[in-house]
Order: C-alpha cells, then structure tokens, then sequence
C-alpha cells in the first residue's frame, strides 16, 4: 500500500515571518494527518519553518536545487547544502522552472540523481501543455518526461522519487483535471515505470496530481487507484489545506 503524500508548493510566496506564522496556525490542524504532507517554501523560510514544526509530523521540502555540489553558480543551492540542513524533500523540474529557467529534461535528470545521492527525496514535476494536449500527445509527451528523468536512477532510488503530474493548463487558472483525466496520466506514468523498472517498482512509487487541487476537488482525485496525493499551489496557502491534507 502505498502512503498518500500531499505537498503544498508555496512557490514564491511566505518569507520567514508569514511563513512561521501561516506555520503556526496550520499545524495542529494538519499533524497526524494519515498522508505524508510536506510544506515546500522558500529557500530562506526553510530553517523558520522547520523550527515552527517541530513536534509534529509535517516535513519541508524545497522547490529547486542545483546538481553540482558546489561552485561559481551564483545564486544557486545545492542538494548538498539542502542535504546538511536536514531538508528531507526537494521539487524537481516545475512547470515554473521549466518555462521560466530553462530547465529541461536533461537537468531534471542531473538535479533527480544528485537530489537522491544526497539523500534528498526528489518530486520530479511533469505534465503537457494545453495545445499539446489537444494533439492528442499527452500520454506520449509524459511517457517521454518520465523516461528521461528516470535515467540511471536504480530501482532501489526510484522507490524515493514523487512523480507529479501536473498539467500545465490546470496550474493556477482553477481548471482542475477530471478525476478521469488525471486518473490515465497516472496509470499512464506508472506503466511507463513498469517498463523502465518492474511492476513491484512501479507500484511503489507514489505519483501526485497537481493542478488548481481544491478542497473540494481533493477527496475525489485522491481517490483514483493511481493518484497517490497531490501537490498543491494556491490553495496550500490557504486554510483550506488542511482539509486537502484529511483528504
Ligand atoms: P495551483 O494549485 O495553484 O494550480 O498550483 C499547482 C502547482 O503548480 C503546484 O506545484
């Protein structure tokens, strides 16, 4: 059985002060929920918000990270670094990152393995663009991600990796997937697993959905047999995620 994971992306939102605080007045809430929930917040917030919750289940990851260990890579942060502060998550290769930093599969696969080599539990983001949903390409476009980001990854690592599917047509513009929508991406990501990997493999690795996930639209989602929690924008910055959290 796998354990649900639900992870709110707080993207570029919540410095140290708004991130403690938003911290404190969710966490009772949020412990013990039965799914693995992460906050993914800001570099700078991470320490904050990891001394907020201790005491509680509630991990933090971060939302980017760089594959070399350390060097002149102004501005970057590295796995390794991540690593020593204890940071047990990091996302991977975001519809954001991509677009807007130029990531592509390749440095996905880069950040992916060094993220796992430093003990770092990577959710490697993947999904397709409306148009290239509308050609009919989905399945093959995620087929390709996943292969990708997979590469030289073990089959004892691949069990650490979060595979987000997260279309980018659903993120931030409240145009949530179908249930059933999401649904074939997982199984179709999945399947592809069981052909890089086995089926034992595949079936251990836990796969989200992201994309305008509300409390409403959480319970159904999450209930898919190939969904196994989401990873949450606008609405992890909300008190609604508490409820996505008991979904
Ligand atoms: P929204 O939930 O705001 O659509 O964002 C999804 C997302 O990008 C999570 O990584």
């Amino acid at each position: 059985m796998r354990k649900k994971i639900i992870a709110g992306n707080w993207k570029m939102n919540n410095g140290p002060k708004e991130a403690v605080a938003f911290a404190n007045s969710i966490k009772d809430s949020i412990n013990g929920a039965d799914a693995d929930v992460v906050f993914c917040v800001p570099f700078v917030s991470l320490i904050p918000v990891m001394e907020a919750l201790q005491g509680t289940d509630i991990a933090v990851g971060a939302q980017n990270m760089h594959f070399e260990d350390s060097g002149a890579y102004t501005g970057e942060i590295s796995g390794k670094m991540l690593a020593e502060m204890g940071v047990p998550y990091v996302i991977i290769g975001h519809s954001e990152r991509r677009q807007y930093f130029n990531e592509t599969n390749e440095t996905v696969n880069l950040k992916a393995k060094k993220a796992l080599a430093c003990g770092l539990k990577p959710i490697v983001c993947i999904g397709e663009t409306l148009s290239e949903r509308e050609q009919g390409i989905t399945v093959d476009l995620l087929r390709l991600q996943t292969r990708i980001a997979m590469l030289d990854i073990s089959k004892e690592d691949a069990q650490k990796v979060v595979v987000a599917y997260e279309p980018i047509w659903a993120i931030g513009t409240g145009k949530v997937a179908t249930n059933e929508q999401a649904e074939e991406a997982c199984k179709a990501v999945r399947q592809v697993l069981s052909e890089i990997y086995d089926q034992a493999t595949a079936d251990a690795i836990r796969i989200q959905y992201g994309g305008s996930v509300s409390k409403d639209s959480a319970k159904g989602l999450f209930a898919m047999p190939n969904i196994d929690g989401g990873l949450v924008g606008g609405a992890s910055l909300k008190s609604d995620f508490e409820v996505i959290a008991r979904a």
